[in-house]
């Protein structure tokens, strides 16, 4: 028997919800979705005192921002995994679930510029005091951790010099006095860098940049053990700064080919920077794959790959720079990193944007610096792009 019409408004908005068999699809749908219905309150019981896997509400916890999170804490080979709105969002959220009013946090002055904003304009508001220190002073890490330090931030390979830190060392010192150290892996993304097995508590990234890879999609993510994690999961619920669905989906799918994406920029990158390397024009590359760079030991103890980030200098020479970076064809003037498309970019102008000679000096970063981040194109093309553009300069 047919059965009874509600009103077509009521129709509308229950029919089609629920009851269509529960189909297998190949990928995880994007749960398009707030809230999460349950059948009794014995149910929501449950839920609040941990009893089941169900989900309440999607600023806590959704399904399709969980299959990303399994797929990052595999990557890394940690016990939980988070995604965010941005990397900016993993960055605060991890910062304001692990420090109170009147912690000190280490940070190496060689990190992105929104996370040294964060700390110095932003966090000191709330009592929080940050310490910044210089890569050689970060090379003896056991002399800038204080009785009073909290957590220790630090990122390697460095913006836009490549610089490399040595990784263990630093976590080791950390984790002698009790030291939560935090460590932004976006540069090498995981295949290249484990960050965990080298003893750091928490690793985070931007999902801007390679773990999505097309530019397309603006996230972040952390990984650790549950416990450490667990507080940035509780500050991220009050935050709100967890990613989107249809964000997560586009991540997961970036997230498939990151090992095939990750050895192209690898090897793109390395011919790249021997193409710069031996070029008469060019006065300095920055690239830990060259067996001439500074920081190739330490490059070669703890990456697997030296990553799709090459940075080269025109004799300090603004000019120079900016003539090369006006010319290029193929290779797009545009910030960020990390996609399928090369990238150009002049640190003085965007990430040394208003810095004092000073500290453009302690930064290492001179006024003919161009960074490119290397993308997936035809190797041959990229460096045909760059000769062009070097010509007359
Ligand atoms: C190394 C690094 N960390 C963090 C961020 C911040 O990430 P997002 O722009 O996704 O907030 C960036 C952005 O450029 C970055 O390069």
């Amino acid at each position: 028997m047919a059965r009874q019409m509600k009103g077509p408004a009521t129709e509308l908005i229950h029919v089609g919800e629920s009851g269509l068999g529960v189909p297998v699809p190949l990928t995880t749908p994007i749960y398009e979705t707030t809230t999460f219905v349950f059948e009794s309150a014995q149910e929501v019981l449950d839920y609040n005192e941990g009893r089941s896997n169900k989900y309440l509400y999607s600023r806590y916890a959704n399904p399709t921002l969980v299959s990303v999170e399994r797929k990052l804490a595999v990557l890394d080979h940690a016990e939980s995994a988070l995604v965010f709105s941005s990397g900016m969002g993993a960055t605060a959220t991890i910062l304001m679930a692990h420090l109170k009013a009147g912690d000190e946090v280490v940070c190496s002055a060689a990190v992105y510029g929104g996370t040294l904003h964060l700390l110095d304009d932003l966090l000191v508001r709330y009592g929080i005091r940050p310490r910044f220190v210089s890569l050689a002073e970060l090379a003896d890490p056991d002399r800038v951790l204080t009785e009073s330090t909290r957590l220790l931030w630090f990122e390697s390979p460095v913006n836009p010099t490549m610089r490399c830190v040595d990784v263990r060392r630093v976590a080791d010192a950390c984790r002698t006095r009790g030291v939560v150290s935090v460590f932004d892996n976006t540069f090498a993304s995981p295949i290249n860098q484990q960050p965990l097995a080298l003893g750091v508590d928490l690793a985070m990234q931007s999902a801007t940049k390679y773990l999505n890879g097309h530019s397309d999609v603006t996230g972040g993510c952390v990984t650790g053990a549950a416990a450490l994690v667990r507080s940035v999961e509780m500050t991220r619920r009050l935050l709100g700064t967890v990613m989107d669905p249809q964000a997560a989906y586009a991540l997961g799918r970036g997230l498939k080919t990151l090992p095939l994406r990750i050895a192209r920029h690898n090897a793109n990158a390395q011919a790249v920077a021997e193409f710069l390397a031996q070029d008469r024009r060019v006065s300095t590359v920055c690239y830990p794959g060259l067996p001439s760079d500074q920081d190739h030991q330490i490059a070669t103890r703890q990456m697997s790959g030296f990553g799709g980030m090459v940075t080269f200098d025109l004799d300090e020479r603004y000019e120079r720079a900016t003539r090369v970076y006006d010319r290029l064809k193929l290779i797009k003037r545009a910030a960020s990193l990390g996609g399928v498309e090369s990238l150009a970019s002049l640190p003085i102008l965007t990430s040394h944007w208003g810095h004092s000679d000073e500290q453009l000096r302690a930064a290492g970063v001179t006024r003919g610096m161009v960074r490119i981040s290397v993308g997936l194109e035809d190797a041959k093309d990229l460096i045909e792009d760059l000769d062009q553009a070097l010509q007359n300069s």
